[in-house]
């Protein structure tokens, strides 16, 4: 495996054996096994768009592993300046780096930098296209949650519900790609506007009614953001109103209520508190949400790891 750009066409057999990994580095991590194999590497975050736990978890994960990390945002950059994509990657890996993480908002960009660079690259969102290492901590979750012995383990069976924003999810699409691979029956739910084109050719169930969707039992529900920032306005024409989006797509305390207390809440983060979840769903027992992001970073360590190391250790 020579980057991480995409989670498409991966297989159950390749799924497994990379949620493997993770959970091997997270049972190793703190205690004398544990070795930081990234020492004297350096790995470069490069952030074109916004970032809390992307960022700061891949800045932890290979600082962990030994590394070195220089970090490159947009805001206060060249790229003010007029310098390019192309000349700001080159720029950044002139100066000896050994690996790069990068966001952009360009479906596509880290196909880019790795074909002008050679390094390894790890996507950390493009666009609306894929966000692998998203999908991976969400199913380390979900599979921890699931199984009392993970290790091995696939999601066969397990009923997920993905909810919200689909247009813009680049969650959606890598969670689509890894979720059926593993076996899970994926539901998605969400406005009509708000359904990607070509959806109906997705290996998922597609329905417009949440409440419907809930009847049947899910043992997972994933609720992804409103991404108002990439909508013209508040609700961009997508939805009548923010008050019709609450009162049909919001995880609220009676839908979460009638979900039932075993079923997982996950949900990738930032969140609209009282727009797409509730405080209770959010904060409650069956939430994975800070679990997330607590895999999210041996996820980030694996990842790292593989693409520098080789599959050897
Ligand atoms: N889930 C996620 O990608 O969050 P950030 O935008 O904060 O990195």
């Amino acid at each position: 495996m020579k980057n991480l750009l995409t989670l498409s066409g991966i297989s159950n057999s390749e799924a497994i054996t990379l949620l493997d990994r993770v959970q091997n580095m997270k049972t190793k991590f703190g205690t004398p096994d544990f070795e930081p194999t990234l020492a004297g590497a350096t790995v470069a975050n490069l952030f074109f768009e916004d970032s809390t736990r992307t960022r700061l978890s891949f800045s932890l994960a290979a600082e962990r592993l030994g590394a070195r990390v220089v970090n490159f945002s947009a805001a206060g950059s060249s790229l003010s300046k007029g310098e390019s994509l192309r000349d700001t990657v080159a720029t950044i890996t002139s100066m000896g780096i050994d690996a790069v993480v990068i966001r952009h908002q360009a479906v596509g960009a880290g196909q880019l930098v790795a074909k002008w660079t050679g390094l390894p690259v790890l996507n950390g969102g493009d666009g609306a296209h894929q966000h692998p290492t998203q999908a991976l901590l969400d199913a380390v979750s979900l599979r921890e949650y699931l199984h009392e012995s993970p290790l091995g383990k696939d999601l066969a069976g397990t009923k997920l519900l993905i909810v919200g924003d689909l247009l813009h999810s680049r969650v959606v699409r890598s969670n689509v790609d890894l979720m059926v691979a593993l076996g899970a029956e994926v539901t998605l739910v969400g406005p009509s506007t708000l359904l990607p084109p070509g959806v109906h050719t997705w290996p998922v169930k597609v329905t417009t009614d949440f409440d419907a969707a809930i009847a049947t039992q899910p043992d997972a529900v994933m609720m992804l953001r409103v991404q108002k920032e990439r909508m013209s306005s508040a609700g961009g024409g997508y939805f009548p109103s923010v008050g019709d989006y609450i009162r049909q797509y919001c995880l609220n305390p009676e839908r979460y209520e009638r979900l039932g207390e075993k079923c997982a809440i996950l949900h990738p983060g930032p969140l609209n508190r009282g727009l797409e979840i509730c405080d209770q769903a959010a904060d409650g027992p069956g939430s994975l949400i800070l679990k997330q992001v607590n895999n999210g970073v041996f996820v980030r360590m694996a990842m790292l790891d593989l693409l520098i190391n080789g599959d050897e250790n």
